[in-house]
C-alpha cells in the first residue's frame, strides 16, 4: 500500500505530478478558467475589492504563495492571514470582500471559525479543501476542491502543492473577471500550470539525492532555510515540515531580513537551505540572494542550494546543490518545494522518527 515505499509520505510526494493534473483538471473550457464547483457568479467575482486568505500551518504558507499571484494577475489587494488570529482581531470585512479558506481537512476549527465570522460580517467566502462534504465547504458560499486524493502522512505534501495551484486558479479566475488579463494572456498562464506536473516530475529526479543529502544533516542541531519573493513561503514551510517531522529547531527568514537579526545565529558549519530564485525571471532578486549566500557562507555555514538548473552563478556558493527545472518565477514554489518536503522526510528517518505519524500531531486539528 505504499507502493514500495518506506514511508506513506514519500509515496504522496511522489504523487504530486498526479495531484496537481487533478487539481487543473475540468477548470479550463472553451477558452475560459471555470471554477465549476463555486456558486459565485462573474458579477460577485467582479464586485471584489479586497481579498482576504485565511488558513492554519501549512495551508498558510500556500496562501502567502498565493498573495504574490493574485496581486501581480488581478492587482487587488490581498491579506494573508492565520485563522487563528484574523477571527479575533475586527479584520475590515464587506461583501464586496472575497475570503479565500485553504483548509485540506476542511475541518479545522480556526479556519471554520473565520469562516463563520467572515459570512457573519457579509463577505463571500470561497474554501479550497480536499475533503468532499467537509465542514468548511459545507458553511461557505463556493468551493475549489483539490482532488489531490486522500494524505495518510500526517505532514501535509501533495495537499500543499495542490492549495497552491487551485490559489494560482482563483488568481486567474479574478483576472479574467476583472480583464486585468486578456483571454489570451489567461489561457497562456493556464498553459503554463498545466505543464507543471511534467516539470515537478522533474524536480522529483532529486529524490535519491536529496534523501542522501538528509541522512548525512540528521545530526544537525538546527537548520535555516532562507527565500526571498516566492522563495520567501517556500522556506517557511521547508522548515514547518523539518519542525514537525524531525524535531529540530528550524526557522525560515526572508533573505532580505539576514542582516536585521539572523545572520547573528551564523556558526560554523550551521545548514542554511536557500531557495534561490531563477536567474532569468528576477535577476535582480538572484543577483541579492547570491549575495546573501556569499555573506553567510563567509561565515561559516554549510550552504544547501536549491538552484534552477544550469544557474551556474551561484555554484561557487553551493556546498550543496539541489537543481530544479525552469519554470515561470510565480509557480516555482511547485518545484521547490519538491526537495524541502524530501529533506524533511529523511532526515527524521535518519533520526529514528516515524516520518507518517509525528508525535503530538493530528491529520485535522478539530479544536482551536
Ligand atoms: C503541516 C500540516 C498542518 C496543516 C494545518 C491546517 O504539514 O499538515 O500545518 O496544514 O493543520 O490543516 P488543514 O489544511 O486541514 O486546515
Amino acid at each position: 500500500e505504499k507502493g514500495g515505499h518506506d514511508y506513506f509520505m514519500l509515496k504522496e510526494i511522489e504523487e504530486q505530478p498526479e495531484a496537481l493534473a487533478n487539481t487543473l483538471r475540468g477548470h479550463f473550457d472553451s477558452g475560459r478558467i471555470v471554477l465549476d464547483e463555486q456558486r459565485l457568479s462573474d458579477q460577485d467575482l467582479r464586485d471584489v475589492d479586497k481579498v482576504f486568505v485565511v488558513a492554519c500551518g501549512t495551508a498558510y504558507h500556500s496562501g502567502l504563495i498565493a498573495k504574490y499571484a493574485i496581486e501581480h494577475w488581478t492587482r487587488l489587494p490581498v491579506e494573508v492571514e492565520l485563522a487563528s488570529e484574523f477571527r479575533y482581531r475586527d479584520p475590515v470585512l464587506d461583501r464586496d470582500t472575497l475570503v479565500v479558506a485553504i483548509s485540506q481537512s476542511g475541518e479545522t476549527a480556526d479556519t471554520l471559525e473565520a469562516v463563520r465570522h467572515a459570512r457573519g460580517q457579509k463577505a463571500r467566502v470561497l474554501a479550497i479543501c480536499n475533503t468532499n462534504g467537509a465542514q468548511i465547504p459545507r458553511e461557505s458560499d463556493a468551493v475549489l476542491y483539490t482532488h489531490a486524493g486522500p494524505e495518510v502522512g500526517v505532514a501535509a505534501t501533495k495537499t500543499f502543492t495542490s492549495q497552491v495551484a487551485a490559489n494560482y486558479l482563483v488568481g486567474l479566475a479574478l483576472a479574467q473577471a476583472r480583464g486585468t488579463k486578456y483571454p489570451d494572456e489567461v489561457a497562456r498562464e493556464f498553459a503554463e500550470l498545466e505543464a507543471m506536473p511534467a516539470a515537478v516530475q522533474k524536480a522529483l529526479s532529486t529524490v535519491e539525492d536529496v534523501r542522501a543529502l538528509g541522512r548525512r544533516m540528521a545530526d544537525s542541531k538546527a537548520v535555516l532555510f532562507l527565500g526571498r519573493h516566492v522563495g520567501f513561503p517556500v522556506a517557511l514551510e521547508g522548515a514547518l515540515k523539518l519542525k514537525e517531522l524531525a524535531y529540530m529547531h528550524a526557522e525560515g527568514f526572508a533573505a532580505g531580513e539576514l542582516k536585521h537579526g539572523p545572520i547573528a545565529l551564523i556558526e560554523e558549519g550551521l545548514p542554511v537551505v536557500v531557495v534561490m530564485p531563477s536567474p532569468k525571471g528576477r535577476a535582480v532578486l538572484h543577483a541579492k540572494l547570491v549575495s546573501n549566500i556569499s555573506e553567510i557562507q563567509a561565515r561559516g555555514a554549510r550552504t544547501i542550494v536549491i538552484a534552477e538548473e544550469g544557474d551556474d552563478t551561484v555554484r561557487p556558493f553551493a556546498d550543496e546543490l539541489i537543481e530544479v527545472p525552469a519554470v515561470p518565477t510565480l509557480l516555482q514554489p511547485l518545484v521547490s518545494s519538491v526537495p524541502l518536503q524530501v529533506l524533511a522526510a529523511e532526515i527524521a528517518r535518519a533520526r529514528g522518527y516515524d516520518v507518517d505519524k509525528p508525535r503530538n500531531l493530528a491529520k485535522s486539528v478539530t479544536v482551536e
